[in-house]
């Protein structure tokens, strides 16, 4: 039997995810198959985001998080790293104001030290401009780790002198790069690979995961839609019974 294509109105409005979160995986793969070079992935991949970004908007999905490249990323072979450096220029800077017209907010997730100076300016200008914006928040990790976000909040915490019964779980979300984002309800990998990554660790611990096959560049508004549907037939119970 031909499976049917899920439908947005057939979704309730309160089973659609407020928040999805993803990892971008299988760029590479998808340009080694055409015999091309890793970057032409990862260029494909941005044209994914784009679509995704558009289509969050229109389903009424409130946030999505990104990721982008992470802190071990860096150990990429050089060419990937400034190539992947030149799209995020271009990201942060050509596709900036038509973001800004669909009412995109932009936040950025992730260490600033090692982050070249220009590319945070440029991160740091987004930021600023869209502070206002409220239809999606796009929060993109860049230069992110989850043991590095846990390693500063432990830092600020110290260095803002709490006391131990001070910090509680709620305490702890306050000093994560995401502090004030709601957590995940939904984590996409695309690509087949079912690993974490080093990505939300702390912030998907009830978080329901999807694993489609699809490498990233071939992901997009219909591969979404999918991903949401199946969300929605999901039981949250949080630990709780029902
Ligand atoms: C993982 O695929 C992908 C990345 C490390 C980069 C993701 C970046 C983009 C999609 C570019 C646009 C993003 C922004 C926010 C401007 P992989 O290279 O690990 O794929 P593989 O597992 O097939 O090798």
């Amino acid at each position: 039997m031909a499976s049917v294509k899920p439908d947005i109105r057939d979704i309730p409005a309160d089973r659609i995810p407020r928040h999805i979160a993803v990892i971008m995986d299988g760029n590479g793969r998808w340009a080694k198959k055409r015999g091309m070079p890793r970057l032409f992935g990862h260029r494909a991949g941005m044209e994914s985001l784009r679509a995704v970004i558009k289509a969050c908007v229109e389903f009424g999905v409130k946030y999505l998080t990104v990721y982008a490249f992470s802190t071990e990323n860096w150990g990429r072979p050089q060419d990937e790293v400034s190539g992947l450096e030149k799209l995020f220029h271009e990201a942060f800077t050509n596709e900036l104001l038509e973001l800004h017209k669909q009412g995109v907010r932009i936040i950025h997730l992730g260490q600033r030290e090692g982050i070249p100076q220009d590319l945070l300016k440029e991160i740091d200008e987004a930021v600023d401009l869209s502070k206002n914006n409220d239809r999606l928040v796009l929060s993109v990790a860049l230069n992110y780790g989850s043991r590095n976000e846990l390693m500063h909040a432990v830092r600020r915490m110290i260095a803002d002198g709490l006391k131990p019964e001070e910090i509680t779980e709620q305490k702890i979300s306050e000093y994560l790069f995401t502090a004030g984002i709601p957590d995940p309800d939904l984590v996409i990998r695309s690509s087949g690979e079912q690993r974490l990554s080093n990505f939300l660790l702390y912030q998907s611990a009830y978080a329901e995961w999807e694993f489609p096959e699809t490498l990233w560049p071939d992901f997009g508004k219909e591969q979404l839609l999918e991903a949401i549907a199946e969300y929605a037939k999901r039981d949250r119970r949080f630990g709780k019974v029902k």
